[in-house]
C-alpha cells in the first residue's frame, strides 16, 4: 500500500509538472500559485532535490520589485478566471516581467527551504551543495518578501497581517470572511464568466456566484488604483487581520532568521527573529481565553471575527506558551474537531462540525484538506508535538488511501472533492511518507 501511494502520489506532480513548475492542479489551477509551489517543492525535494530547487527558483522570478510575491504566476494561455487580462499586473510592474496575480498569499516558502536544505543535507553530496547553494543565492529575495509583508502589512507593528482579499488567506469562502463579505457591496463592474466550476463534480463544492462577484470586484477595486498599497488600504472594501496568515508569518519569520544567522547574515536574523516575536505576541493576543479559539479582527469595523474555523488554532502554526499549546491540542482532537464522532478520519475539518456555517462539501465552509493536516502536523513536529504530528500522519495517509489526491475531502463520507490529482495533496503524502 504504501508503495502504492508513493508511486502514485510521484506520478500526480510528475504528470502537473510543466519543466521548470508544477501547476496547482491540472485543470481547476492550471498555474502556478505561491503557497502551493511551497508545499509542492516540499514534496518533490523528495524526489529530487535540484527540481526542487527549480520550483521555487521559478517562483522567486515573478517577485514584484516592492518584495511582494504575487499568488498567481502566469506563464501560458488558459482559461483560468480570473487571467491576467483581469488582474493587470502590468500597471504595477513596468516593464512588465511575468505576468501575475496582483495579491499575495501566507508566506510557507521558508518552510520549503527549511525542508529542502534538511533532505540535501541528508542525501549529501551534489544535492547537499545543490540546496545550500540555492539557498544562499536566493536569500536576499526571501528576506525582502517576509520584509515587505511585515513592513506593508503591519504598517504599525500590531503584530497582525492585513489582507485585501481572502484569496490572500488562502480560505476563499470560510466562515471566516462572512461579516467582512457582507459588507462588500460590488457596484456596476465588467462582466465575467467563472471557469472553476466547470472543473468540479458539482457546483456546490465551489464558492457562490455572489461570493465570486465580491472577489472581483475587489480585484477591480485594486487595479483602479494601480496596486498602490497605500491607496489600496485607504479605498478597499475588504480589510482584515487575518491571525492565521500572521502566525505563517511568525513560523516563516523564525526559520528565515535561523537561516540567515546559519548563512551568516547576523543583521537579517535578528530583524526575522524580531519579526517573528511580534507576530507571535500577535496571534497569542488574538486567543479568545473563552474559546481558546484565536480569532481575525474586521479592520473597517474594529470588529472581532468570532469563527470556528481552523484559523482559530494559529497558536499552534506561531507555536506558544506551554499551557495554549496544551489546551490548542486538546480542543483540536476534541469533540468539536479531529474527535467529532461523525468524522471518517480524524483529521481537522476547515470549520467544525458543531458549527452553524458548517458545510461538509463546500470548500472552506466544511471539507477536510491534506495540505493544511500536513502543515498542522510539520508544526507540530517542530514545536515538540511529536505525539499530534504522529496521530494528524497516520490518519491522513489512511485518507489518501484512496488515490484521488484531491483537494479536499467530505469529512463523513471520506469522499474526494474539488480537484482530483492536486499538486500539494500528492506532496503532502509524499513529505508523510518519508517521515522516519
Ligand atoms: N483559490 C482561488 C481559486 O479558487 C484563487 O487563489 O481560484
Amino acid at each position: 500500500m504504501t508503495a502504492a501511494l508513493a508511486d502514485a502520489a510521484a506520478a500526480v506532480l510528475r504528470g502537473n509538472d510543466l519543466g521548470h513548475l508544477t501547476v496547482a492542479s491540472p485543470d481547476l489551477y492550471p498555474h502556478q500559485w505561491s503557497w502551493d509551489t511551497a508545499f509542492v517543492a516540499v514534496g518533490i525535494s523528495r524526489l529530487s532535490v535540484p527540481r526542487a530547487v527549480a520550483e521555487m527558483t521559478s517562483l522567486l522570478a515573478a517577485q514584484w520589485p516592492s518584495g511582494m510575491i504575487p499568488h498567481i504566476v502566469f506563464d501560458r494561455p488558459s482559461a483560468y478566471f480570473p487571467g491576467p487580462e483581469r488582474w493587470r499586473s502590468e500597471l504595477a510592474i513596468d516593464p512588465p516581467a511575468l505576468r501575475t496575480s496582483g495579491i499575495c498569499q501566507p508566506p510557507v516558502h521558508s518552510v520549503a527551504l527549511a525542508c529542502i536544505l534538511q533532505e540535501g543535507r541528508r542525501r549529501g553530496g551534489s544535492d547537499r551543495r545543490t540546496a545550500e547553494d540555492f539557498v544562499a543565492a536566493t536569500l536576499p529575495g526571501w528576506l525582502a518578501w517576509h520584509r515587505w509583508l511585515a513592513e506593508s502589512r503591519d504598517p504599525e507593528g500590531h503584530g497582525l497581517v492585513e489582507i485585501h482579499h481572502s484569496w490572500e488567506s488562502g480560505m476563499d469562502n470560510s466562515p471566516r470572511w462572512d461579516f467582512p463579505y457582507s459588507r462588500v457591496v460590488p457596484g456596476e463592474m465588467e462582466r465575467f464568466t467563472r471557469t472553476d466550476t466547470r472543473h468540479v463534480g458539482e457546483v456546490r463544492q465551489r464558492p457562490t456566484d455572489e461570493e465570486y462577484r465580491r472577489y472581483i470586484w475587489l480585484v477591480d477595486q485594486m487595479v483602479a488604483v494601480r496596486y498602490d498599497e497605500e491607496a489600496i488600504r485607504k479605498t478597499i472594501d475588504f480589510h482584515v487581520a487575518d491571525v492565521f496568515f500572521s502566525a505563517l508569518l511568525a513560523l516563516a519569520a523564525e526559520i528565515i532568521g535561523e537561516l540567515a544567522e546559519e548563512f551568516g547574515h547576523r543583521d537579517d536574523a535578528d530583524e526575522m527573529l524580531a519579526v517573528a516575536a511580534r507576530f507571535r505576541a500577535g496571534v497569542a493576543a488574538a486567543v479568545d481565553p473563552e474559546t481558546g479559539l484565536a480569532t481575525d479582527r474586521d479592520l473597517r469595523s474594529g470588529r472581532l471575527l468570532h469563527s470556528a474555523t481552523l484559523s482559530g488554532f494559529a497558536p499552534l502554526i506561531s507555536g506558544a506558551d506551554a499551557d495554549v499549546l496544551a489546551r490548542q491540542r486538546e480542543l483540536l482532537l476534541g469533540p468539536d474537531w479531529c474527535g467529532h464522532r461523525e468524522l471518517r478520519h480524524a483529521v481537522p475539518p476547515s470549520t467544525s462540525p458543531a458549527a452553524p456555517q458548517f458545510d461538509r462539501r463546500r470548500y472552506w465552509r466544511g471539507p477536510q484538506w491534506p495540505v493544511m493536516t500536513w502543515l498542522f502536523s510539520w508544526a507540530a513536529r517542530r514545536q515538540g508535538g511529536a505525539e499530534l504530528a504522529g496521530r494528524l500522519r497516520e490518519e491522513a495517509l489512511r485518507q489518501l488511501g484512496d488515490l484521488s489526491f484531491a483537494e479536499y475531502y467530505d469529512p463523513m463520507s471520506g469522499q474526494a472533492l474539488g480537484s482530483r490529482n492536486q499538486s500539494w495533496t500528492a506532496a503532502a503524502a509524499l513529505d508523510w511518507m518519508a517521515w522516519s
